[in-house]
């Protein structure tokens, strides 16, 4: 059986998982065109992920994905944590606010408890897929059991053996391209790897299907993807302009006012791609301390971004994209799939 026929889609094009962006609307919209949609559900607790399911279940008939995060549990460095909070102050200071006095550990690990699974378990989408780790064995055998379909992140080939050893069904090749978060496993150690080198190279290690994601927009990129080897592709950036979409209008104007895009661990304690803002200009200077463990780090960024929306200073915000978000068009999603279909067919 081909990817697409496990998937039960008609294209080759998933929506990628977007915590913050994704909503049910986006993700049914993307199902009914012959998509894959999906819900990004790391930062959401156990009711509104289930919610939010239930939503896209009324919205569609068609499969889609829902998405989780699996980091390692996070030990906190109260010294390190501290010299952030001070790094950041006069931040703060500039827009009337004060810094917390300490950080929380706001988002909660697919690997700290079951609660998550249950959801999933109980409301049966076609697949899940897992950022930033591979899930207990336990949870694996239980979505197999109940006949959900396991996607993985992998950013270089040392994940993608051990997503095939743990008996995952799909590697998400994510390439240093991709806008978010990287996938990588261990936060202090990135590889770099370009995305159509990762498809290449897992697919001469590994047997499973490969799902291509990262700085694709257009159908000729997913077509030259495909000849090397991905079996589908998920697009992120491309889908973040739909009106569906949860981006506020400060971010949406950020993508077509400056679409240049960076890695930074600064927002959130682990890296990521977004636009250049006040984070990669006035934070990540050379004499920036080292950041406190995700998503501990994620708490302050928030709460900054917050004190100076007050002030109508966008330039906290985590405005992710990948780095083709230049070629971003303003397409409704089910135009997008279209059109992408249409170059992916000429090209
Ligand atoms: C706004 C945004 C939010 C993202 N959030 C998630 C997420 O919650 N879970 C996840 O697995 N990947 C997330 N990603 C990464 C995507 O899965 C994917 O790797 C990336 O979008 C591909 O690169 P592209 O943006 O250039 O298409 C996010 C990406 C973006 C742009």
């Amino acid at each position: 059986m081909t990817l697409l026929e496990q998937l039960g889609i008609k294209h080759p094009f998933l929506l990628a998982p977007m915590a913050g962006v994704s909503t049910p609307e986006l993700a049914a919209e993307v199902s009914n065109q012959g998509g894959l949609g999906s819900l990004g559900l790391g930062a959401s607790t156990a009711s509104s992920a289930r919610e939010q399911i239930l939503k896209t279940q009324e919205l569609t008939d068609q499969p889609f994905q829902v998405n989780f995060f699996c980091h390692q549990p996070a030990v906190l460095d109260a010294q390190i944590a501290q010299q952030w909070i001070d790094y950041l102050s006069p931040q703060f200071q500039k827009y009337g606010a004060t810094p917390p006095e300490q950080l929380n550990c706001i988002y909660p690990s697919f690997l700290d408890n079951d609660d998550f699974l249950n959801v999933v378990l109980e409301t049966q989408p076609k697949a899940v897929s897992f950022h930033f780790g591979i899930p207990h064995a336990h949870q694996i055998q239980a979505l197999k059991a109940a006949g959900i379909l396991t996607l993985v992140s992998a950013t270089n080939l040392a994940e993608a053996l051990a997503i095939e050893a743990a008996g995952i069904d799909v590697i998400i090749a994510q390439g240093i391209e991709a806008g978010g978060h990287r996938g990588i496993f261990n936060e202090t150690f990135d590889s770099s790897v370009r995305t159509a080198d990762l498809v290449q190279l897992i697919k001469k290690h590994c047997q499973l299907p490969i799902v291509a994601a990262g700085g694709i927009m257009t159908g000729q990129q997913a077509k030259v993807l495909l000849n090397l080897g991905a079996d589908a592709l998920q697009l992120g950036t491309a889908f973040v302009q739909c009106k569906s979409s949860n981006a506020n209008i400060a971010y949406r104007k950020a993508l077509f006012d400056q679409p240049i895009t960076q890695i930074t661990a600064s927002i959130s304690g682990r890296p990521a791609r977004g636009l250049i803002n006040h984070w990669h200009m006035q934070i990540d200077t050379p004499e920036r301390p080292q950041v406190p463990a995700y998503p501990y780090t994620y708490d302050l960024g928030k709460q900054l971004h917050a004190a100076a929306v007050q002030h109508n200073d966008h330039g906290f915000g985590a405005f992710w994209a990948g780095s083709n978000v230049a070629q971003i068009r303003e397409l409704e999603a089910a135009d997008l799939i279209n059109q992408l279909v249409l170059e992916m067919n000429f090209a």
